[in-house]
């Protein structure tokens, strides 16, 4: 790939693994240890595959399954969690460039969807010094050319393969994400608001009912915004304007 990629940094050094645990935990090791800006892990597989909150993530062979190293300059460990919807946007631009007919769309707060299906997700880990992140590992998982889901998956999950009809090649994929990826990051470093901008024209929630699951019960509402750390804000019935955390709920699919 690298005669072909255009980035500055992303991909120029790709770690593979046929098998991993977590392609995670393997690039925020190799961070600790010096690793640099743009480094990859991609794994054929993971047998132990992180999603948010903790949850298993599906990760057989057939799908997209990476970890990207990142020095974001300046900034603060609440502002980590909107890189995730940094991600999932580089998914959805990724989706339509090359399958413009499929509507992708991103969902708070780390998801890729088609229609109202997960085709994608995000998951960002930061080691952080005070209020500070020193550096950044991005999981990305795409579902490529996943055929079959399991049963507590396949009614919100798909693959692009089941909705284009196509196979689709990873190399491929990957470069085209990747060079998303980096125009991404680095327009985010300087103007955080124009990569929102952007988050809130794809987003598949704004403007619609949410039900949002917190700790404390749930809550119904309308989305309004997406604000600099990635929090939804949603409009609640009584007319209060409340601001929720990625950590703090759940969307109730
Ligand atoms: C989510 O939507 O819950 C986040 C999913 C993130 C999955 C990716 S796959 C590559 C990387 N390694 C992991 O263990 N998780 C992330």
């Amino acid at each position: 790939m690298s005669d072909t990629l255009r980035t500055r940094t992303f991909g120029h050094r790709i770690h593979h693994y046929s098998r991993a645990a977590s392609t995670n935990d393997i690039a925020y090791k190799i961070a600790l240890e010096g690793g640099e800006e743009g480094e990859v892990v991609v794994a054929e597989e993971q047998t132990r595959g992180k999603g948010r909150g903790n949850h298993y993530w599906f990760s057989p062979p057939g799908g997209l399954w990476f970890s990207l190293i990142l020095y974001p300059q300046k900034i603060l460990s609440s502002q980590v969690p909107a890189l995730n919807l940094l991600g999932a946007l580089g998914i959805a631009i990724t989706c339509g460039k090359l399958f413009p007919t499929l509507s992708s769309q991103i969902r708070w707060p780390n998801d890729t969807v088609i229609g109202d299906r997960k085709v994608g997700g995000v998951l960002c880990r930061a080691k952080c010094k005070k209020d500070k992140a020193i550096f950044v590992v991005m999981g990305i998982g795409v579902n490529l050319n996943i055929e079959e889901f399991p049963p507590s998956l396949c009614h919100t999950a798909t693959s692009l393969r089941k909705e284009s009809g196509h196979t689709v090649e990873r190399e491929a994929f990957l470069q085209i994400l990747l060079e998303e990826m980096e125009e991404l990051y680095i327009i985010s470093q300087r103007d955080f608001s124009s990569i929102l901008e952007r988050a809130r024209l794809l987003s598949s929630l704004l403007g619609k009912q949410v039900t949002v699951q917190m700790r404390q019960g749930e809550i119904k509402g309308l989305a309004q915004d997406l604000d600099e750390e990635g929090n939804l804000i949603l409009r609640l019935e009584s007319g209060i304007q409340t601001r929720i955390t990625p950590e703090e709920g759940y969307l109730r699919l």
